[in-house]
């Protein structure tokens, strides 16, 4: 499997298996099939719930941890200096590891109790003693890497300004159909790596005529595309599925390559819906 290289020369697998949800109806065995579809790289989160399931799975695997890519998030009940150390123990014991290849603050609002965010300020002083925390676990080699998720541009300089090590990654919503170009070219201009959370739109995007055509001319499944399509773009991507037959597809599509021309289709495609979760704004229901 393939993988990028952060700009502080950490490398990350290409594909990750995201767990948000993961285990609502499979419980630990969804890990232990990912692990034995080959996915080395596991995306959780504190809100998940699933840090405690991963990290059982994982001490019990007879895998080294030094093989797999381990990122977790901070939630944002937890923002603030002293309970961002306290959130990064207690994920460690969660996850009964002793170091994170990656943490990222998992949202720069909570967005939910806001009309609208970008109203007032507050939420930046919570996230630059967060970013702080971050930067001192960073040091002490307890993370590896340190970035965000669901951070624009605006937020992402703010730790500019106030941060002394800029974001290695930034997790946002992706997919053909909404990819906000915007803030991927910002991250991209920084050396930022994005990593692509719903890369299947949530399986709403495998029904477009467009990228099931594609799919057919490659030989390939419209998951297939939609993951090679990130690929691509220079873009992590962590796909949710329940079967091991999924599983293994998803991770299936280093041998074959979407020409220009589909490439220029596929990031111009009409809007094919999204999550209806925006960082500045009450969540939409979609
Ligand atoms: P399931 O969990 O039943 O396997 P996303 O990662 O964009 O959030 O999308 C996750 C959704 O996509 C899930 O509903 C998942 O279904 C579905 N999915 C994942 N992989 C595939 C695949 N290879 N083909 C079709 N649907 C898939």
């Amino acid at each position: 499997m393939d993988h990028f290289k952060l700009y502080n020369g950490v490398e990350i697998p290409a594909i990750g298996y995201g767990t948000y949800r993961s285990m609502l109806e499979r419980d630990e065995n969804v890990i232990i099939d990912a692990i034995k579809a080959g996915y080395r790289h596991i995306d959780t989160a504190a809100r998940y719930k699933t840090e405690p399931g991963i990290g059982k799975v994982i001490k019990a695997c007879g895998i080294n941890r030094s093989d797999f890519f381990i990122t977790t998030k901070i939630w944002t009940d937890d923002l603030g200096y002293d309970s961002t150390l306290k959130a990064i123990e207690t994920s460690l014991e969660n996850l009964q590891m002793d170091y994170l290849d990656l943490y990222l603050i998992h949202w720069p609002i909570n967005y939910g109790d806001h009309e609208a965010g970008w109203v007032d300020d507050v939420w930046k002083e919570p996230v630059v003693q967060t970013w702080k925390a971050m930067e001192r676990a960073y040091e002490e080699g307890i993370l590896k890497a340190i970035g965000t998720s669901n951070f624009l541009p605006h937020h992402l300089e703010v730790l500019f300004a106030k941060g002394n090590i800029k974001p290695m990654v930034d997790q946002l919503e992706y997919h053909p159909g909404y990819t906000q170009q915007y803030a991927v070219d910002f991250c991209k201009s920084n050396d930022i790596l994005v990593e692509a959370w719903s890369p299947l739109g949530r399986s709403r995007v495998l029904n477009d005529s467009f990228i099931l055509a594609l799919a057919k001319k490659y030989n390939v499944s419209a998951a297939q595309v939609c993951l090679r399509f990130a690929y691509q773009n220079g873009i992590v991507t962590l796909p949710k599925a329940s079967s091991i037959e999924r599983m293994l597809q998803n991770k299936d599509i280093f041998n074959f390559e979407i020409n220009r021309e589909d490439m220029h289709r596929l990031s111009t495609l009409s809007p094919l819906g999204w999550s209806g979760e925006h960082p500045d704004f009450k969540r939409v229901q979609i």
